[in-house]
């Protein structure tokens, strides 16, 4: 019998369940049909994913008689967009898609925040789905609501909260993203590690070698609690007003690095720069030991993830923090460590950002 686990995510009338398992794709149809009964679904992808694992998702709705429409979307953030969710919609009413009829995001997190933001919106609303297919998206991103798409402007500016009816996380499909890919999402699970009491740092730490190659039975109880993590934290703060910043643990440094080097880092890598500087922001700032410290350098580095920029422009560093939501009285909110398991939000003065950046990295102007 194939591995299956189920988290709840309690959110009164908004409730729903994340599955988690090996071997779950093949039960899209009967669940979906149990969870809606849909005659018909929308299924936002994109061409790659869709030719990986669509054939086992399409035959499994066929099997429960619920028709489906693929629509693509282009891979990459560049997918985030009004041009493309206008193409989107058009393609829904063509086909005369109604409020019964859920959208089902089968993708990582680009196809899941842009699926989800055309089901909030699309007939003021419609039954949202979410079949994460990243490690990203299913510890993350396909969790929470969260939808948006971006402006020319900047990332994630028009969206809203918008709960899924359910989330269905076959871990299988991970055997087919890169290591890349699968580093991305490593750091966000690194992440609960530090953030969380009792966390899954232990087990990240002894299972590494297996967690980078995708084996399905030691990846889905990671899967399954970090998915458990983020639903208490979503269950106690919805709407991002309070405990939810703490998932922003190495995002501050992380999202100024990401942006003020042109993505030449990717999210995770970033995100792994960020946690190690927010870290050392700790240690600096006497909130913890060394030992902290030295625990995120190795883990991060035996991930292959980076914990140093070599080349940060410092002005571009702080002027992308000052752009961030993540400032008060003039100061950057750094979520920082107390211990391990115990995040706190702070904000730090930038002489003591830009010092900490020296230090790192020997640069001086
Ligand atoms: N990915 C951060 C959040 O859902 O709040």
């Amino acid at each position: 019998m194939a591995y299956s686990a189920s988290i709840q995510v309690n959110l009164g009338q908004r409730s729903y369940e994340v599955k988690i398992g090996s071997g779950l794709l093949d039960r899209f149809g009967e669940v979906l049909a149990e969870s809606l009964a849909p005659r018909r679904a929308a299924l936002i992808t994109n061409d790659e994913i869709w030719s990986l694992h669509g054939g086992r998702l399409g035959k499994s709705l066929d099997g429960s008689c619920i028709r489906y429409q693929k629509i693509t979307v282009p891979d990459g953030e560049s997918a985030k967009s009004l041009p493309i969710a206008e193409e989107v919609y058009g393609q829904l009413i063509e086909a005369g898609f109604e409020r019964g009829e859920p959208i089902v995001a089968f993708g990582g997190g680009v196809v899941g925040d842009l699926a989800g933001f055309l089901a909030a919106t699309y007939l003021r609303g419609v039954p949202l789905v979410h079949v994460p297919t990243t490690l990203l998206a299913q510890i993350d991103s396909s969790i929470g609501g969260k939808v948006a798409i971006n402006h020319p402007r900047g990332k994630n500016l028009i969206g809203m909260f918008y709960q899924p009816t359910f989330v269905f996380s076959d871990v299988d499909v991970l055997r087919t993203l890169d290591l890349s890919q699968l580093r991305n999402g490593l750091a966000e699970a690194i992440k609960y590690g530090f953030i969380w009491e009792n966390g899954p740092l232990d087990y990240i730490e002894e299972h590494l070698d297996a967690i980078l190659d995708a084996d399905a039975a030691v990846i889905a109880p990671l899967v399954r609690d970090c998915s458990a993590i983020k639903a208490r934290i979503v269950e106690i703060d919805e709407r991002d007003r309070g405990l939810r910043a703490i998932l922003n643990y190495g995002h501050t440094f992380g999202h100024a690095i990401e942006t003020s080097s042109h993505y030449a880092f990717s999210h995770g890598e970033a995100i792994s720069i960020g946690m190690h500087f927010a870290a050392r922001l700790s240690a600096k700032l006497g909130m913890v030991d060394e030992s902290v410290v030295q625990r995120h350098d190795k883990l991060l580095t035996r991930a292959g993830l980076p914990t140093k920029a070599s080349r940060v422009n410092i002005e571009s560093v702080i002027r992308a923090m000052s752009v961030d939501k993540k400032r008060q009285g003039g100061e950057n909110l750094f979520v920082l460590l107390e211990g391990i398991g115990r995040p706190v939000v702070r904000p730090v003065p930038d002489d003591v950002v830009i010092e900490l950046i020296v230090e790192l990295t020997g640069v001086v102007h």
